[in-house]
């Protein structure tokens, strides 16, 4: 918890100046996986500074963000003008909400943070889920095999994480006790390594520079797995997201 809290607070601060998180083509991916009609109930799990909440309300009856870390949600409520959406504190894996509450579940990008406790949370998300609800879930991927290892070192350097294939996370809707509806890649194009490091909490200067240094001497097959441009002083890659979506029978 120490970590985690400490973690989320530098982050908070410059999280909406990341880039992938705020692009509209993913974004906008993401929300058509959720089919909403205007009617639904939404519950966004690490809702971090609010991103999906404010692209969903318009499309939704009511939304209500949570997350683990107070820095993130402070920024989500400084944000909100709006009445059909709250935020509050909670964990993933212990859902504050009476069974059968919600149409909607979405998680973008959350779920890679759970180091323990994803059967637990997916049975929170069942739980809560109305019948016939919808579960959307988002992580970023590989984009190949070839980059497992290159992926899971880069990352490490950076924060403690789980990484996944979109085959996993098709595990994670179905293990979970939901069936599984979809499951839909989408590449977000050109996106800037100095960017995403220099919007990632404090990275020391040392771990910023081995990072970007190792892009720049990746293989060419793994320059060419990630499109790879580099241009000026900073260096472009497409950056791969799995969406999956289950439902509640
Ligand atoms: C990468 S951010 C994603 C934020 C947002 N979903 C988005 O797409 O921009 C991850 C968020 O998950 C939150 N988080 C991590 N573990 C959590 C948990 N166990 N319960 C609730 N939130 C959690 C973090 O505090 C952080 O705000």
């Amino acid at each position: 918890m120490i970590f985690h809290d400490d973690f989320w607070q530098k982050r908070a601060k410059a999280y909406d100046k990341l880039h992938w998180q705020n692009r509209q083509e993913y974004l906008q991916f993401f929300i058509d996986a959720c089919q909403l009609s205007g009617k639904e109930k939404v519950l966004d799990l690490g809702t971090g500074t609010g991103t999906v909440v404010f692209a969903i309300d318009s499309l939704a009856k009511q939304v209500t963000g949570v997350d683990l870390s107070p820095d993130m949600l402070r920024q989500a409520v400084k944000k909100n003008s709006r009445k059909n959406i709250s935020f509050m504190r909670a964990d993933v894996r212990n859902l504050p909400f009476a069974d059968d509450s919600f149409d909607r579940i979405t998680a973008r990008m959350v779920f890679h943070h759970l180091l323990w406790g994803i059967n637990r949370a997916m049975g929170e998300i069942r739980r809560v889920l109305k019948p016939g609800g919808l579960f959307c879930l988002s992580e970023g991927v590989p984009p190949d095999r070839i980059l497992e290892t290159f992926y899971r070192d880069v990352f490490a350097l950076k924060e403690k994480r789980k990484t996944f294939f979109p085959e996993d996370l098709e595990k994670i809707i179905k293990s979970g006790g939901l069936i599984l509806k979809e499951s839909r890649n989408f590449y977000l194009k050109r996106c800037s390594i100095k960017n995403w490091l220099n919007n990632s909490g404090n990275l020391k200067k040392e771990i910023k520079e081995k990072i970007f240094s190792m892009h720049l001497n990746l293989s060419k097959e793994g320059k060419k797995a990630y499109n790879m441009e580099i241009k000026g002083n900073d260096c472009f890659i497409d950056m791969k997201f799995t969406v999956v979506t289950g439902s509640k029978i």
